[in-house]
């Protein structure tokens, strides 16, 4: 049975019980992100971004509200592998290869190594890396490491794909590269995004919406349709309409308190 929504948050709420009292990290969080849709969080820092997307991931659990994936519940999802999870850090194994860090999750899920290698072969030529699978993460540039991590999220060809800061730690170029290569992969498996950035303007350029947050506590403020078409190349980067809706997000992003985001 296929289902409209890749995500489907209703009510959530997330509240960290700590020593100085409760911290509210998320309220009233409602959102619905559809099969194949590229919807990105931005917001101030700890406004709840990389919280809302481990409740998604059931790597932690929702204090009130419920959470559906594909229409089953987060945890359901986790165990039937729905979703592939990248962060800021690509995470790679240094003992294995690029080959054999993309092989891990089909190995942990028992694939057949035939299968297994032309599927890793697939997968690394998909990222860019088909002369890189017998190197070591540590002959990798930072991009090309985070590439491997994205084709390890992308293994077991997930309908959603959560991302968090992915290309936090790149330099620009290395970044606008990978933000192309994305949105062509996402396009290329069909797969839902749901994608936290701390910029402006990749959030415009990868997504057909982009969610507003504020902090204290935790809440959407705004949803902006970026309806850019197709096309998300460089020549998109100099478009009017681009600039149009960066310019709308970012007034979307003052209307919310942003002197107070360095405070936790
Ligand atoms: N395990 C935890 N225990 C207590 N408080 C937590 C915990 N995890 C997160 N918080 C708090 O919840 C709020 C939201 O944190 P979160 O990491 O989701 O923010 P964020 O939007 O991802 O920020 P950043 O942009 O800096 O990554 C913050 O006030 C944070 O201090
Ligand atoms: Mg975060």
């Amino acid at each position: 049975m296929t289902t409209e929504y890749a995500v489907r948050a209703t009510g959530v709420g997330k509240t960290f019980p700590t020593k100085a009292g409760d911290v509210v990290a998320l309220t009233e969080v409602e959102l619905t992100v559809s099969a194949g849709e590229f919807v990105s969080l931005i917001g101030p820092s700890g406004c709840g971004k990389s919280t809302l997307l481990r409740l998604i991931a059931d790597l932690d659990g929702a204090t009130t509200g419920e959470l559906e994936i594909f229409g089953k519940p987060a945890a359901k999802a986790r165990v039937d592998q729905d979703y592939g999870i990248a962060f800021q850090q690509a995470g790679l194994l240094p003992w294995r290869t690029v080959g054999g860090n993309i092989a891990l999750p089909l190995e942990l899920h028992g694939m057949a190594k035939p299968d297994r290698a032309k599927r890793v072969a697939d997968l690394a030529e998909l990222v860019g890396l088909s002369d890189f699978i017998d190197r070591f993460p540590d002959q990798l540039s930072g991009g090309m490491q985070q590439r491997v991590a994205i084709a390890r999220s992308l293994a077991e060809q997930p309908r959603l794909l959560l991302m968090d800061e992915p290309f936090g730690a790149l330099d620009e170029m290395t970044r606008e590269y990978l933000q192309g290569e994305l949105t062509r992969i996402a396009k290329e498996t069909g797969a839902a995004v749901v994608f936290v950035t701390h910029s402006i303007p990749e959030a415009v350029f990868l997504s057909d919406r982009v969610v507003v947050m504020s902090p204290r506590p935790g809440r959407i403020t705004d949803i902006i349709e970026t309806p850019l078409g197709d096309a998300r190349d460089e020549a998109l980067r100099e478009s009017p309409e681009y600039f149009e809706r960066v310019t709308a997000v970012r007034e979307a992003l003052h209307g919310t308190p942003v002197e107070r985001a360095n405070e936790r």
